[in-house]
């Protein structure tokens, strides 16, 4: 298995390219499910997770066609996908195993083919997890759902979902995209309250709605959808992943470096900026993206994670990995997931002194850290380690890096190009 290999201590400097957002490929994918014609979808990142994506859309009857971008290899690949007719209407428990995203597919395929199948997803290596929330959405919009060997299946009486209320409980990304994808073909009006308003989901409505469904409320908690006949082809392109430039945004203030992360936009970052910039970064605006520049010295912070607008629980391990060489001690509380501190062994193996009270860490900042071998457990707490090898001494290596390859595209290269002295090496 492969493993990345870091020497760290060099000051990154440069600039770097922000790829497609990861999570909204993966929820604009499954939208080809919801139109005979031709879906296009540019800017989508070179990811092992994308490519999963489209093997289940394969397995589904979906066509699919990739090439590169003519703007070149950092604008990302251009898909076409057209589901012309589906053959299948199961997520496997294969593919939920691997990808929790595999669920994204059940709206679309319950609003068009009037019945869905899905693997239930099982624990995960950050918590629970569970897809109760899909379900009573798909409830609400007239579906029957039963359970049987471990697969649930909605059913739309009629082979069509009707317009209904949906009034989430407590904000979840993956249902609300849901409801929206299945509410957009549905008879008659829906309404989703309590929605989630990650910068994703407005993604998601916007292609949608270039598709020729009729939705208001975009980027609000409340989102009113008229139900269509049929949607029609589109040509869309990705938004830029706002968690991969967060990430390098930590790289750069934990080396004390400098970086332009081009193409990433201020405004589904503020949160991200505004804890960066109390960390004593320098936060500006530039034509072509945001630049980052850290001054060697980290202000200790306190985060919680929460949903959009607030700071984000992909964000909390990288910010973490930042926080340990902070002058003093911050503490991170992660209100979502329950299971999100699995790179602190790891990170305390480096050196760093944090200690996990419940749902809070308690980052004390220490003078320096140490490479050593260090385990991924997850993307985002892959990440963490990534960030804090950067800035130890001598050499880390971070194995099971196939969580890094789901996440995050061309990670070496990118490093590479701003000055880390970071490589991928095979075994182990
Ligand atoms: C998405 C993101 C993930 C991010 C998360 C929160 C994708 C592919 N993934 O995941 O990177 O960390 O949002 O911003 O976009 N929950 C239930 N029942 C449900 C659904 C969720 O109890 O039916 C709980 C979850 O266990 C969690 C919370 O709700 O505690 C929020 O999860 P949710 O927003 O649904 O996350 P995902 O959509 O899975």
């Amino acid at each position: 298995m492969d493993r990345i290999l870091i020497r760290g201590g060099n000051r990154l400097a440069g600039r770097i390219h922000i790829s497609g957002a990861k999570n909204a490929a993966l929820t604009l994918m499954p939208c080809a499910l919801l139109t005979d014609e031709v879906l296009e979808l540019g800017n989508l990142p070179r990811l092992a997770d994308v490519d999963s994506f489209m093997h289940l859309l394969n397995m589904l009857g979906v066509s699919t066609m990739t090439k590169g971008s003519k703007r070149g290899a950092e604008f990302g690949r251009v898909m076409t996908l057209r589901a012309k007719d589906v053959s299948d209407t199961t997520a496997p428990y294969d593919m939920v195993r691997k990808m929790r995203a595999s669920i994204l597919v059940l709206g679309p395929l319950l609003a068009r083919m009037g019945e869905a199948t899905v693997s239930l997803p099982g624990g995960c290596a950050i918590g629970n997890r569970p897809i109760d929330l899909h379900l009573r959405a798909f409830a609400d919009l007239g579906a029957e759902i039963e359970m049987a060997g471990g697969y649930v299946r909605a059913k739309a009486p009629g082979g069509r979902l009707k317009g209904g209320k949906v009034a989430f409980p407590f904000v979840s990304v993956g249902a609300t995209e849901n409801a929206l994808m299945a509410a957009v073909l549905a008879q008659g009006s829906s309404i989703i309250t309590n929605a989630a308003r990650e910068p994703e989901i407005t993604d998601l409505a916007e292609c949608l709605v270039a598709m020729g469904a009729k939705i208001s409320g975009i980027r609000t908690d409340t989102l009113e959808i008229e139900g269509v006949e049929r949607l029609h082809g589109a040509k869309y392109s990705v938004m830029p992943d706002r968690i991969e430039a967060g990430s390098y945004a930590c790289a750069a203030g934990i080396t004390g470096g400098d970086i332009e992360l081009l193409g990433a936009k201020t405004d589904t970052l503020a949160a991200t900026l505004a804890a960066l910039s109390d960390a004593g970064l320098t936060v500006e605006e530039t034509t072509d993206g945001i630049r980052v520049a850290g001054t060697g010295e980290v202000k200790p912070l306190t985060l919680s994670t929460a949903p959009y607008p607030a700071f984000a629980t992909d964000m909390q391990a990288q910010f973490m990995a930042m926080l340990t060489l902070a002058k003093g001690t911050s503490l991170l509380t992660e209100t979502i997931f329950e299971n999100r501190y699995m790179h602190v062994p790891e990170l305390n193996r480096m050196g760093a002194d944090i200690d996990v009270r419940g749902r809070s860490a308690v980052v004390k900042g220490v003078g320096s850290l140490t490479g050593a071998p260090v385990m991924a457990t997850d993307l985002r707490a892959s990440m963490s380690l990534i960030i804090a090898g950067l800035a130890a001494e001598g050499e880390t290596q971070v194995s099971r890096i196939y969580h890094l390859d789901r996440g995050y595209e061309r990670l070496e290269e990118k490093l590479q190009a701003v000055g880390a002295d970071i490589e991928r090496v095979g075994g182990g």
